[in-house]
């Protein structure tokens, strides 16, 4: 066991349950949140942008002028006040100021006002004449327009059309499927002041303080250390405050630095759903090869992404989908393509599971869509084709522990009763013309790591001050995932302290420089490593005061002040063995796996599509966790915000051809719908994998952030169980719609009562639909195409229908 990964014999404080160490604060209101900071300081100016009514357009004029004719407006910001780079973006793709809107929403400029409704009356009033341009509201018409931006990565591996050629049985379809709305409580929020020295302070919601700080000086044409950046706490990130704060927070810096005034831009959730990124929806096309006992042996797809106007963080999110695509399953021959469509739609962006989410729907909608064509059922398919330890994936890594995978399978046919519940759901369906159940099972490998090396490092400082009390501070944020809680549990036991001896300070620029996003769930693999570093340089300088007199920690730590040894240090963490060829998509991208299985049992009405969760049940594997409840809490809230993704959060942009082409229709709770108490499981049973030590990570302790999310698979193939069960004969292959809401659901039970079967083709079109078709390559004789869209279903997607 590495020294990282081992746990101490006594005073320790990882694996305890303890709460949130803000949960009282949060239950009862007194959490101070960036926007919080208002009252507490004077002479604050408010923020208004001015809004595109357009999808796309040219921006001829702009009068700003009638803007000071408002009573209470200061100031309105336009591209001439920037001192610096025009630009909000890390791509440099990303015109603070655009002279050309790139989507329906996009902030022309903004207006500062002696309260928010004074800088929203001067918004109003602020004159700009547009020229339309064509837009691009949909990935289709992206694809038929060849409108793609950044990369187009592939992972190969083998020969794909030799295995698919001699495959027992080949089938292709397609899938496009939709995005999700981040929908964290607090929108995105920035508050800016300039000091006397000309010394910009900017507290802003956000998951990558560091960037914040290079994008606010780059705008402002500053140093780094001109700026610093300060994140209290956020009311929710899940991705959509890991680049998207920077632009929103350099305009409040902007506004402070022209008018040495404090100033506070906090959206209204209306303003953030239209104007900030949302995860990416993709489309996908492929065809599949199996053998005769129905174990994978080829996979051809092509995976396109909506990446809105900007790149954003498309690129790595698309590389980690492609990395998903396999999921838990070994597939011998590969070739995944990978392309990011450009449209003018907000700028998509990382969302809890970063495209890992994306890449595993097309495995899982494959099973899931094949399984009945090949007479084997869902469950048995999954489970046949699981990695076996060590295989490797189509990047070339291999599975360590992929026998996990089976263990927690398992271990969940027995604790959920699958046996027995399956034999019930049989006699329900058999017995109920009108309600049908569905049972089902799928399984989460998610690697862990960033994909682009460099990120995987972190630094940490803790003080030990003269009367043994202990403040920490790490480059991580806090957004509600409980990495605070864990942080001060790893110091405690790192210096052999009680809990209540630790204090966290809250992050900041200048106190851990250069850090990484708090992203990738590797937020306390990084900053633990990176405290658990800093506690031992003081641990080690403590055990020579104390030669062996053992002494208590308040007389060592007095006594080590008085002798002049240093109580404070730095700490440092970097992870070793991960190498990344993005342009090969090869190598060891990620430190370890983290696996999970999920059980859910979902009932469809037949009239309506209406569903519910009867019950769910849950494995997942944390490693030794480091703190069991704030796990939980991951898990549970994970699975159904995956859940709010597959079958409820339906964003719709208009693609009508009329004047609010690609407006996002859906851009209040009251259009978008998300999961509440009334969508929870009935039953709701999570555990943790047992024996899942985890060598080489702090505490032995595994990232828990993200995976939870994909277990929500297994409500989406339940659901699909249910709507077959419709059908008169068994065997019949559902092609559902995600999110498959009601309505979608609606459909496929339609599609399945009259039992159409699924088209059997020969010579089905490639993966590439813009592919001349003599290149096309041809499908072997006995391939089957499976339905891509049920006739007379109208549920084709995310986009509005006109
Ligand atoms: N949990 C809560 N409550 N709020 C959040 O915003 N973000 C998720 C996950 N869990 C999030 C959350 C995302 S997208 C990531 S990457 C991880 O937390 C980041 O934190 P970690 O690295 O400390 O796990
Ligand atoms: Mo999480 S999507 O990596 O912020």
């Amino acid at each position: 066991m590495t020294t990282l990964s081992s746990r101490p014999d006594s005073g320790v404080s990882v694996g305890l349950d303890v709460p949130h160490e803000s949960a009282a604060l949060h239950v009862t209101g007194a959490a101070v949140y960036t926007d919080d900071l208002v009252q507490r300081t004077h002479g604050i100016l408010h923020a208004h942008p001015v809004c595109s009514t357009h999808a796309h357009a040219r921006v001829r004029g702009l009068r700003p002028e009638p803007a000071y004719d408002v009573p209470g407006v200061v100031r309105v910001l336009t591209a001439a006040d920037v001192p610096g780079v025009n630009d909000a973006g890390v791509k440099h793709d990303e015109p603070l100021f655009p002279d050309e809107v790139m989507f329906h929403g996009h902030a022309v400029c903004w207006v500062l006002g002696e309260s928010l409704e004074a800088a929203r009356r001067g918004a109003a009033a602020v004159e700009v004449d547009y020229e339309p341009l064509p837009a691009i509201v949909t990935v289709a018409e992206a694809i038929a327009a060849e409108s793609f931006q950044g990369g187009q990565p592939t992972v190969v591996r083998g020969d794909v059309e030799a295995a698919l050629a001699g495959a027992a049985h080949v089938f292709s379809g397609d899938i496009d499927f939709a995005g999700q709305e981040h929908f964290y409580l607090e929108t995105h929020c920035s508050l800016a002041l300039v000091d006397e020295a000309g010394q910009v302070f900017v507290q802003s919601s956000t998951q990558h303080p560091t960037e914040t700080q290079e994008i606010v000086a780059h705008v402002l044409g500053l140093d780094s250390h001109e700026v610093t950046v300060q994140c209290l706490r956020m009311g929710g990130g899940f991705g959509g405050k890991e680049m998207q704060p920077h632009g929103f927070a350099a305009i409040a810096a902007l506004g402070s630095r022209l008018t040495g005034r404090p100033v506070r831009l906090r959206l209204s959730r209306q303003q953030d759903m239209t104007m900030s990124g949302k995860r990416h929806g993709f489309d996908a096309r492929w065809r599949v090869g199996f053998d005769e006992a129905g174990l994978l042996v080829a996979l051809d797809a092509t995976l396109t992404s909506d990446g809105g106007w900007s790149l954003d963080l498309s690129e790595p999110v698309l590389a980690r989908a492609l990395c998903h695509v396999d999921n838990a399953y070994w597939l011998p021959d590969v070739r995944i393509n990978g392309r990011i469509a450009r449209t003018h739609k907000t700028s998509q962006t990382a969302f809890r599971g970063f495209g890992g989410p994306q890449g595993m729907l097309v495995i899982e909608d494959i099973l899931g869509r094949c399984a009945p064509l090949l007479g084997i059922e869902a469950r048995e398919l999954r489970r046949r084709n699981f990695y076996a330890d060590d295989q490797e994936t189509p990047y070339g890594q291999p599975v360590r522990h992929a026998s996990r995978i089976t263990a927690a399978w398992d271990q969940l046919v027995d604790s959920a009763d699958i046996a027995a519940r399956e034999a019930e759901v049989a006699s329900y369906n058999a017995s109920h013309e009108h309600t049908k159940r569905g049972l089902a099972l799928t399984p989460v490998k998610f690697g862990i790591s960033f994909n682009f090396t460099a990120f995987n490092q972190a630094g940490a400082l803790v003080h030990v001050y003269k009367d043994g009390s202990v403040l920490i501070n790490h480059g991580g944020t806090e957004m509600g995932q409980g990495l605070h809680t864990k942080m001060i549990q790893v110091a405690a036991t790192a210096l052999g302290v009680p809990l209540a001896r630790v204090r966290l300070a809250p992050t900041r620029t200048d106190k851990v420089p250069n850090t990484s996003a708090t992203a990738a769930s590797s937020g306390a693999d990084l900053n633990g490593a990176a405290i658990k570093n800093a506690c031992e340089q003081i641990t080690a300088r403590l055990h020579e005061v104390d030669a062996g007199r053992g002494l208590p920690w308040e007389e060592v730590v007095r006594e080590a002040y008085f002798s002049r040894v240093q109580l404070w240090a730095a700490g440092f963490y970097k992870t070793e063995g991960l190498h990344w060829d993005s342009s090969l998509m090869r190598g060891h991208p990620f430190k370890y796996f983290a696996y999970g299985v999920a059980a859910a049992e979902m009932e469809v009405d037949g009239f309506t599509g209406a569903y519910r969760t009867r019950r769910v049940d849950i494995v997942h594997d944390v490693g030794d966790s480091l703190s069991p409840l704030v796990d939980l809490g991951q898990i549970e809230g994970g699975f159904v915000q995956g859940a709010g993704w597959l079958t409820l959060e339906d964003l719709r942009w208009d693609s009508s051809s009329g004047p609010g082409r690609g407006r996002l229709t859906t851009q209040a709770a009251s259009t978008y719908k998300l999961p509440s108490f009334s969508e929870m499981p009935e039953v709701f049973n999570v555990s943790l994998l047992e024996e899942a030590h985890e060598d080489g990570v702090v505490y032995g302790s595994k990232a828990v952030g993200e995976p939870p999310l994909m277990l929500a698979f297994a409500v989406r193939e339940a659901l699909r169980e249910a709507c077959a069960a419709f059908a008169p004969e068994p065997g019949f292959s559902v092609d559902l719609a995600s999110p498959a809401t009601p309505e979608a659901v609606f459909w496929a039970v339609q599609a399945a009562r009259t039992g159409a079967p699924a088209p059997v083709t020969e010579g089905a079109p490639g993966v590439e639909p813009d592919q001349p078709s003599s290149d096309a390559p041809a499908l072997h004789p006995h391939s089957e195409q499976v339905a891509s869209r049920v006739p007379g279903n109208p549920v084709t997607g995310h986009e509005a229908r006109p």
